[in-house]
């Protein structure tokens, strides 16, 4: 068995396990903290320390991070402190924490552990994971295959970043109804299917648990399904991305 200790950094919690990478299992509850306000490095350094400490955990630790990262660097803030452009996160947390810490992008992770153990697995071709949360969130794969860091969130849509007018943040911040909420997905999704011509669009975050209220209202030719591991991808991704030093995960 390989444990991992896998971490997802969000807007608003950051959630982390044990995960067996060989199964997808968490092997604890998982232990959530509230985002520090402002999200900023030194802050969300310590509460990962602290799901560590609070695992008593020793081993290579995984984190999810909402924004690009390239070996370890984060290059880009939509929902957290500016100062993370350019930082080395990899070894803030490894300093942090005393553990050596992977940091890869959320939606990334959250699509990896689709891939390997949820409604991904086993599936060929192209495949674009979305996660609706705070912000928009995408990973690409092609035969298993990560393209990392797609960002597609932010892709323009009548002249607004997606992300601004169609995640699960806009749809509350906005008080839309399902209705309204879906009509605006659905001209995001089909913007990605003229781009990337998917074979299956997987939906995850927050708003896939309510994918009953707008999946019928959704109009493209790739199959869409909502992802099946919910609110533990990005965690088990996470564990999987500190398990693996490769990321192609469909074999
Ligand atoms: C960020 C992405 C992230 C997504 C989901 C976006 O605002 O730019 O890096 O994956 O939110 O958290």
């Amino acid at each position: 068995m390989s444990i991992r200790l896998g971490i997802d950094i969000g807007g608003s919690g950051i959630k982390g396990a044990p995960v067996d990478t060989q199964t997808g299992q968490l092997l604890a509850d998982r232990f959530r903290i509230p985002t520090p306000p402002g999200a900023k490095p030194k802050p969300v350094a310590k509460a990962v320390a602290k799901i560590c400490k609070h695992f008593q955990w020793e081993g290579p630790v995984g984190c999810g991070f909402p924004a690009v990262v390239r070996q370890g660097t984060t290059w880009s803030a939509a929902n957290v402190s500016k100062a993370w452009i350019g930082l080395d996160a990899a070894a803030l947390f490894s300093k942090t924490t005393g553990l050596p810490t992977r940091v890869l992008n959320d939606a990334d992770a959250a699509g990896m552990a689709e891939m390997r153990f949820g409604a991904g697995a086993g599936q060929q071709g192209v495949v674009l994971i979305i996660t609706i949360g705070t912000g928009l969130g995408t990973a690409l794969f092609n035969h298993g295959v990560l393209v990392p860091n797609t960002e597609l969130g932010h892709i323009e849509i009548e002249g607004e970043d997606a992300e601004r007018i169609a995640s699960d943040a806009a749809r509350k911040r906005e008080n839309l109804s399902w209705k309204a909420w879906a009509a605006r997905f659905n001209r995001y999704l089909q913007t990605l299917e003229k781009l990337f011509s998917p074979d299956l669009f997987i939906l995850g975050g927050g708003a896939s648990k309510k994918a009953d209220k707008f999946l019928h209202r959704l109009e493209v030719r790739a199959r869409v399904v909502p992802a099946r591991l919910r609110n533990e991808a990005g965690i088990v991704g996470a564990a999987l991305a500190a398990a693996t030093s490769t990321k192609r995960i469909c074999t």
